[in-house]
């Protein structure tokens, strides 16, 4: 069996997001979200769940930072919840909500863990929302405030920053195709909505420089990989497209100060019209310290005229398929980090977030989620293969640490290397569990074993 073995200074780790694991929705002050609001909007969460209890790691964070320690990671990614610092998203600050992340970093450090933050992992302030939410220009300042209230406040506690993680969804998913909250259907709203985002990340770059915060940041956009049916240049072409959809339309605005021409000219047949304001460039294009990737799935495509928004047809060939319909498509993974490497002059990269969702159940108190081992023995192998090509990878942070609430898919879908169950709250590891403490004991791994 070949062994995959990692170098030393790659960092471990495993990824979590506010809404989808704390519960206390209403506790100590905290505001309302766009996801209170939408979970509670019939039809648009399987089996009309939310996010009330969830994991209830309010609470529980002692004992799911136990979990951490066993299982030996270097670095925890969370979120904070931005309506528990500002119920209405700016004004004073809820000093309970703040206590909670105080508390929960210091007990990462006292076990060894280094927190890694992402500042918004998508539960929006309603308030904000009713303002106009990201199609506001109010609300980035209203994020630059609150960015710049975190970093003065855990200034030298937490050192990994993430701004705002997967833009994609926040505006495409969320604005256009409606999936996730608020739930709109409308382009020009989504486009907007993507720029408007892309400047919120700016402006909390620069309050981050301009104070003198120690430690780095980044952003952490989302991506699939689309494989040409053929070498046609039209499948090439339309795969490019939908490709660029997730990363040149989210990184050349950082990286270069533009967007690529060829999907603002797609966006204008289609009736979009840019509002790009003087001094936004300057915002975005400012050099960041990293980028987090997160990367599920793949698929084959090509050209078809009409289809989609890029006249790009999938082809779903049977390729085997997580619990939750994606394919699997490690190959994508390697692929796609080095065109990241090669496009944007080898920034480094922290994978942050990568995982499979399997619903295996606990029986006689063990769970065998063999299909989720063999996704990340699939996925670290690519992430080796790219490594050995040059690829600068500084960390790699699983999805997710716990069974959580999914989004639309309520807890339906299960991502964790720890079961839960959802009547109890009890935590159960899963032999993937067992199998990522080993891999990250040996600092790598036998295929197969
Ligand atoms: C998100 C997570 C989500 C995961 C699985 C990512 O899009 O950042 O919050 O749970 O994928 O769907």
């Amino acid at each position: 069996m070949a062994f995959i073995e990692f170098p030393k200074e790659i960092k471990w780790g495993v990824a979590t997001a506010s809404y989808q694991i704390e519960g206390a929705a209403f506790e100590d002050g905290r505001g309302a979200s766009i996801w209170d609001t939408f979970s509670r909007t019939p039809g648009k969460i399987k089996n009309g769940d939310n996010g009330d209890i969830a994991c209830d790691s309010y609470h529980r964070y002692e004992e799911d930072i136990q979990m951490m320690k066993e299982l030996g990671i270097d670095i925890y990614r969370f979120s904070i919840s931005w309506p528990r610092i500002f119920p209405t998203g700016t004004g004073e600050v809820n000093q309970a909500g703040l206590n909670y992340y105080h508390n929960l970093v210091d007990c990462l450090r006292a076990n060894q863990i280094e927190p890694m933050c992402t500042l918004y992992h998508w539960d929006l302030p309603q308030v904000l929302q009713d303002q106009g939410g990201w199609a506001n220009r109010e609300t980035i300042e209203a994020f630059a405030h609150y960015a710049e209230q975190m970093f003065r406040e855990f200034n030298g506690k937490i050192t990994k920053w993430i701004t705002i993680n997967e833009p994609w969804c926040i505006s495409f998913l969320s604005n256009f195709i409606g999936e996730h909250a608020p739930g709109n259907h409308d382009l020009q709203l989504a486009t907007t909505i993507s720029h408007h985002l892309l400047v919120a990340h700016g402006r909390a770059v620069t309050k981050f420089r301009s104070l003198g915060i120690k430690g780095i940041i980044g952003y952490a956009p989302n991506l699939e990989w689309f494989e040409p049916f053929s070498n046609k240049k039209e499948d090439i072409e339309a795969c490019n497209r939908g490709m660029a959809w997730f990363i040149e339309w989210f990184m050349d605005p950082v990286f270069k100060g533009s967007y690529p021409e060829f999907l603002v000219e797609w966006f204008e047949n289609k009736g979009v019209s840019l509002q790009i304001e003087d001094g936004d460039w300057d915002q975005i294009n400012q050099t960041i310290d990293f980028i987090g990737i997160n990367y599920y799935t793949g698929s084959v495509g090509r050209y078809k005229q009409g289809a989609e928004l890029f006249d790009l047809e999938k082809i779903d060939i049977h390729y085997e398929k997580t619990d939750i319909g994606w394919n699997i498509y490690p190959q994508g993974f390697y692929k796609a980090l080095k065109k990241l490497t090669s496009q944007y002059n080898r920034i480094p990269i922290y994978i942050t977030e990568n995982g499979a969702c399997y619903n295996d159940g606990v029986l006689h108190g063990r769970v065998h989620d063999i299909n989720r081992i063999k996704y990340l023995e699939q996925h670290l192998t690519s992430l080796k293969r790219a490594i050995d090509s040059g690829v600068n990878i500084k960390g790699y942070l699983t999805w997710s640490l716990l069974d959580n609430f999914e989004w639309a898919e309520g807890y339906d879908k299960r991502f964790g290397l720890v079961h839960i169950d959802f009547q109890t709250l009890r935590r159960t590891k899963k032999d993937s569990y067992f199998w990522y403490e080993k891999m990250i004991r040996h600092n790598g791994f036998h295929i197969g074993q």
